[in-house]
């Protein structure tokens, strides 16, 4: 059994620069659906994607160690492919609690696809990390695994959760990024390799044009989460979660619809 001191169930901690995380808190929530949440957004460091590894590298694993002393979480995911890519082994050697990350979905990403054309879209950063080269080797060797940066598609996802329309052109390019690429037309499997495309699974799949599967790893995560704190005796019933920002607290008002439907109400500044 998990339990603090004073007697309240540790949360379960997510971190990204946004609204991405969401798309992996969601899966979390459906699996356990009355665990404490508290939702990190670096909004002052958004975008990750155009950020160095040097950068992230340090500010990472800073921000979670403040994050962690405030909220004293059970557990931490970092629900963003840039900063786990990037960052993981270094916020789980500065923390002593559970760490759980989002790694691009290449593996099951293989094992889906039929035409052996496989495509990734992530941030910038992501895209070029050798966390991605070992998994296309590891696990994509025989399969063609093409690349684009997409990170236009963060700011759509971010309007999309404002109540905005998001941007139909950005999200075609996105899409176009991969087919006009050399065997792009045989791509059947995408993988969102950013937290926040999930949010945006159907507009890219009425850009794609063509029968395409789209997966990410959010339900592998949750799966991760629940294995980790099956010891943990979750309250009988569903509490408001916390969001905190790094940002200016103000901004977050057209969020707020969007925020509820996970569950989470209060707001905070860190
Ligand atoms: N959601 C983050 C990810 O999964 C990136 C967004 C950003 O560039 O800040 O990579």
């Amino acid at each position: 059994m998990t339990e603090a001191q004073n007697g309240e169930c540790p949360p379960l901690l997510f971190f990204d620069t946004g609204v991405g995380g969401l798309s992996v808190l969601g899966e979390t929530i459906k699996l356990l659906p009355n665990a404490p949440i508290v939702y990190a957004a670096d909004y002052a460091g958004l975008p990750y994607g155009m950020k160095s590894e040097a950068e992230l590298a340090a500010r990472v694993p800073a921000l979670l160690g403040r994050l962690v002393e405030r909220y004293k979480p059970q557990l931490v995911t970092i629900a963003c492919n840039t900063a786990s890519t990037i960052a993981l082994d270094h916020v789980r050697s500065a923390l002593d609690i559970p760490v759980v990350g989002t790694v691009p979905a290449i593996k099951p990403a293989s094992e889906m696809t039929n035409t052996g054309v496989i495509g990734l879209l992530g941030t910038k950063a992501t895209i070029r990390q050798p966390y991605v080269d070992r998994l296309a080797s590891d696990f994509a060797a025989d399969k063609i695994l093409l690349r684009h940066a997409a990170p236009g598609l963060v700011y759509a996802a971010e309007a999309k959760l404002r109540g905005e329309k998001p941007d139909v052109q950005v999200i075609e390019e996105a899409m176009f990024g991969l087919i006009d690429q050399a065997g792009g037309k045989n791509m059947d499997t995408v993988i969102m390799a950013c937290t926040h495309f999930p949010l945006l699974r159907d507009e890219l799949a009425a850009a794609a044009q063509r029968p395409v599967q789209f997966i990410d790893g959010a339900q592998g995560i949750a799966r991760r989460i629940a294995y980790l704190t099956k010891n943990t005796i979750w309250p009988s019933e569903r509490r408001d979660g916390i969001f905190v920002t790094t940002g200016d607290i103000a901004d977050i008002e057209p969020y707020r619809p969007a925020f509820a439907e996970y569950g989470i109400r209060r707001f905070e500044k860190l």
